[in-house]
């Protein structure tokens, strides 16, 4: 119980809420909607049953563990720089990610000051515009998110955490449920159902597809060692498969109920779904400002998402400190000051992204659309297809039937999905994004 509850905290955060709607809205909704659910199924699923299960069995950090293991099933060190690439996406994801949280912060005050009461859409994008673009304000908030975060990591996190995630999750659904409410009277409804589900098969473009498997790597932590490094402290006789069903379960309750609160918002209000990462600050206080009560339920909510946003946090960056406490043999402490030290420095590249330097535009755009970009569709994706492969072609038959509770029929498909389906599926996309297959 206490690891999936460790788990569902990391999965469940700003990827849900934040991103999943925004992501969705520039890729067009629908078509992108329907990928996405079947990338964290048929991908999702496989790749979390084998990194979990890599975790378990190596016992270490994610860079010690593929060493070990590599070694140990009878080829190479080499897999080691699969646990290395997870550790540097961690530092890279964890950069941007204090700085949202940072904004769901300052969100919370807001609420309480009465600032949505009765805004219109114009005044609320205003008050994301005016904060996002205020050099100090935004950087204050990153600081203090990332000094909590530091603080947390170093004192050995796992008890608060489960207290954290056991109240936390379920207090999120039902404020979540409030807002649905809200969204079903709002007149957008029907518009925002119809964005989110019904496919243009046709507009779906190549990127677009990539973008909704890096968002299914991204909203279930996958791919960068996270869930290895969760699963080293995992009890032998806890279900790996049941464990990985439930939190991709709760994940994509959480996803999809943002995006049906999100859109019929933003068609209900005349506002535009592919506006990028300040749609959700945009929007959903609009349904808080004109609610009974509505600045009390907005700084809950607020309140809530960062906290939701702070156990993801905690799992970031927790393959860089426990590499830093295993092989530099660091007292926790240490580590999380170097690793959160880093992180906090790296995060000014996302917070200036969104005032001084956001004209500043190369490659996919700001530099935090190509950090975001380059973790979440790239190093997650090549580090999840790295990770299966190992766990289906390189360990053998029994040590992964081991963990995964014996060769039945379950076991059978989870070793078909991780062998061809999940690593050529991905292949597949990488090479069509370059144009190497047309
Ligand atoms: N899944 C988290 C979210 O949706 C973000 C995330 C990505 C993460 N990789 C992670 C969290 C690794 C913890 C560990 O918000």
């Amino acid at each position: 119980m206490a690891f999936i509850l460790a788990v569902t905290g990391s999965a469940v955060g700003l990827g849900n809420i934040w991103k999943f709607p925004y992501i969705a809205g520039q890729n067009g909704g629908g078509a992108f909607v329907l990928v996405y659910l079947l990338c964290v199924f048929v991908i999702g699923m496989p790749v979390m049953m084998s990194e979990i299960l890599i975790g378990r069995r190596g016992r270490r950090n994610p860079v010690a563990t593929m060493a070990l293991l590599g070694e140990e099933e009878g080829h190479a060190r080499h897999w080691q720089w699969v646990g290395a690439m997870g550790v540097i996406a961690g530092i890279c994801i964890l950069s941007y990610y204090s700085v949202v949280a940072g904004w769901t912060l300052a969100y919370v005050q807001k609420s309480l000051s009465g600032a949505f009461a009765g805004a219109s859409p114009a005044e609320v994008r205003g008050i994301f515009e005016g904060f996002s673009g205020n050099l100090l304000q935004s950087s204050l908030v990153h600081t203090l998110f990332m000094g909590v975060t530091i603080l947390v990591v170093a004192r050995g996190v796992e008890r608060g955490l489960e207290q954290a995630v056991k109240f936390m999750v379920p207090a999120l659904l039902i404020l979540m449920l409030v807002l649905l409410a809200y969204a079903i009277n709002s007149g957008g409804f029907g518009a925002g159902l119809t964005f989110m589900f019904d496919p243009d098969w046709e507009a779906l473009t190549i990127g677009a597809v990539l973008a909704a498997m890096g968002q299914a790597f991204f909203t279930l932590s996958l791919g960068m060692g996270a869930l290895m490094a969760y699963g080293a402290y995992l009890p032998q006789e806890t279900s790996i498969t049941g464990t990985s069903a439930a939190v991709i379960l709760a994940d994509t309750v959480f996803a999809v109920l943002a995006g049906l609160v999100i859109f019929p918002l933003v068609f209900a209000n005349g506002l535009n779904p592919s506006e990028g990462p300040g749609l959700v600050f945009g929007t959903l206080p609009l349904a808080f400002g004109r609610m009974q009560g509505g600045a009390f339920f907005a700084a809950v909510f607020f309140v809530l998402l960062s906290f939701a946003a702070w156990t993801s946090a905690i799992g970031l960056m927790e393959p860089a400190v426990a590499w830093l406490v295993e092989r530099y043999h660091r007292t926790r402490a240490q580590a999380a000051v170097m690793v959160g030290g880093l992180i906090w420095l790296l995060g000014f590249g996302t917070v200036l992204s969104f005032n001084v330097l956001s004209q500043f535009r190369f490659l996919r755009g700001t530099v935090y659309d190509n950090v975001d970009w380059f973790t979440s569709n790239v190093m997650l994706p090549l580090g999840g297809m790295l990770i299966t492969v190992f766990a289906a072609w390189v360990m053998c038959r029994n040590s992964s039937a081991d963990e995964l509770g014996g060769a039945g029929k379950l076991y059978r498909l989870w070793r078909f999905l991780a062998r061809f389906v999940a690593p050529l599926a991905i292949a597949f996309i990488f090479l069509r994004t370059v144009g190497v297959l047309g």
